[in-house]
């Protein structure tokens, strides 16, 4: 694993914007309508998921309910079904669908020349 330091190109200094950017491998290791999970130094995992489209999502793996673990979850579309009780969380925005109700938090992601990173 290894980090890549980005910043916006400003002349400013203060105006610096830093992210650390952690290149997690190629998005050829996700499943397919799955996911792998990214462990967290004293934190809960993080869930990194690929649609059918190849989009990539990365949300902290704990579903807004009960905590289940949503790497374990059916993604279809944009979301992923909870392997506990069905609740279904949008992978854009961490919310769980109407009529539940609740988020879990999510992590910036992209996919540069093949290479999944975390923001
Ligand atoms: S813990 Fe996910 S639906 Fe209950």
């Amino acid at each position: 694993m290894s980090a890549v330091l980005a910043r916006n190109s400003s002349e400013e200094p203060s105006s610096y914007m830093e992210a650390i950017w952690l290149d997690i491998g190629p998005v050829d290791q996700l499943p397919a309508l799955g996911a792998r999970t990214l462990p967290v130094q004293g934190g809960e995992e993080i869930a990194i998921f690929r649609t059918a489209n190849d989009a990539v999502f990365a949300l902290r793996d704990a579903c807004p309910h009960e905590g289940g673990p949503l790497s374990q979850g059916i993604v279809f579309g944009e979301s992923v079904a909870c392997p506990l009780h069905n609740w279904c969380i949008d992978l854009k925005s961490g919310t769980a669908s109407a009529p539940d109700e609740g988020s879990v938090e999510r992590f910036a992601v992209a996919v540069v020349d093949g290479v999944v990173e975390l923001g």
